[in-house]
């Protein structure tokens, strides 16, 4: 890490994957623990994350379906004076998937913001008019390249680089009408991974990720912070559950455990703090002392929970939040 202090902190707003934590209609065996209020389990609501440099000015990165109640829990993004005020300066997205953007459908009360995101992503929202809530004159659409470093927030630069990943699901109808299949693992501007800097620590927020890369490998070596793709322990995990018929690749995530899971594959990178976001209600790591939340820690991960702050080493935290 360069020499100097850090302000860059992070909160997980929300740490479970699509369908939150328990979901309204589960009771796999996870969602089972969570609906009968056993300890060993958190509730959670669905992924997204608060950068900030100054604690007064924040970006989310994503927004998702519950960021109205996210708010209501974090008292640095609520109001703060007059009769009108927001500190979400700004909003970037890594995919169009509804975990990540139907938040957007709550921030229409005619308030200004940057909504920052690749075009590839800007292109599926325009083809869906519901988003025209957002007044055109008051949020500016920022089309945003890939490895091409912008200001996010007051004194937070980021940059998006391509993570294997597909698609939204609402889109694979039209995707299998027009090509017979759906590609998984695609590397282009669909789906993408943050790298977020204040020019003295370096994290990096992939929600995401089909499968490591030796270009992921490389840029995730040295991080001080990487928030990474948790949705599920084994790729089998919901047809084992008896939850539903797809495999964690088949949906665009690799999973935590086996040989080509994301465990195996962070072990020789050097990465200061490793911690699983986006976590499905089937993985069994969301209930304390289970085997697997075991052998993930014993692996340096940690397991975000809702409010977590992340805070480079040596930086300081100085906000009442
Ligand atoms: C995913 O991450 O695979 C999606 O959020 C799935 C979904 O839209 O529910
Ligand atoms: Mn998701
Ligand atoms: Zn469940």
């Amino acid at each position: 890490m360069p020499e100097g202090t850090s302000r860059l902190r992070l909160k997980v707003l929300g740490s479970a994957a699509g369908g939150g934590f328990p979901q309204w209609n589960c009771r796999c065996p996870v969602c089972a623990l969570a609906w009968e209020g056993d300890p060993r389990v958190r509730r959670r609501t669905q992924a997204s994350i608060a950068v900030s440099a100054d604690g007064e000015q924040w970006a989310l990165i994503n927004c998702a379906p519950e960021i109205l109640s996210q708010i209501q829990s974090l008292p640095a993004l609520q109001p703060q004076h007059g009769r009108r005020h927001t500190p979400v300066a700004s909003v970037l997205l890594t995919n169009a998937d509804i975990d990540h953007v139907a938040g957007l459908l709550s921030l229409r009360e005619g308030q200004a913001f940057t909504l920052n995101a690749t075009a590839a992503i800007h292109d599926v929202l325009r083809a869906n008019p519901v988003f025209d809530v957002l007044a055109a004159g008051l949020v500016e659409r920022r089309h945003i390249g890939l490895d091409a470093p912008f200001e996010l927030v007051a004194g937070v630069t980021a940059s998006l680089f391509p993570v294997p990943g597909k698609i939204a699901l609402y889109l694979e109808a039209g995707e299998i009408a027009a090509h017979g299949e759906v590609a998984t693992a695609l590397e282009g501007e669909q789906t993408v991974g943050v790298e977020l800097s204040d020019g003295i620590s370096r994290l990096l927020f992939i929600p995401g990720c089909a499968r490591m890369t030796e270009a992921l490998a490389a840029r995730i070596a040295g991080a001080d912070a990487v928030l990474f793709d948790g949705t599920v322990w084994q790729d089998d995990e919901m047809i084992r559950a008896g939850v539903g018929s797809k495999t964690g690749a088949r949906m665009g995530h690799m999973a935590m455990s086996g040989a080509a899971g994301s465990i195996a594959a962070f072990a020789d990178l050097d990465v200061g703090r490793k911690i699983y976001v986006h976590i499905n209600n089937t993985n069994p790591v969301l209930i304390e002392g289970s085997a697997e939340r075991r052998a993930a820690e014993a692996a340096g991960w940690e397991i975000a929970e809702d409010g977590m702050d992340v805070v480079p080493a040596g930086a300081t935290m100085e906000t009442a939040s």
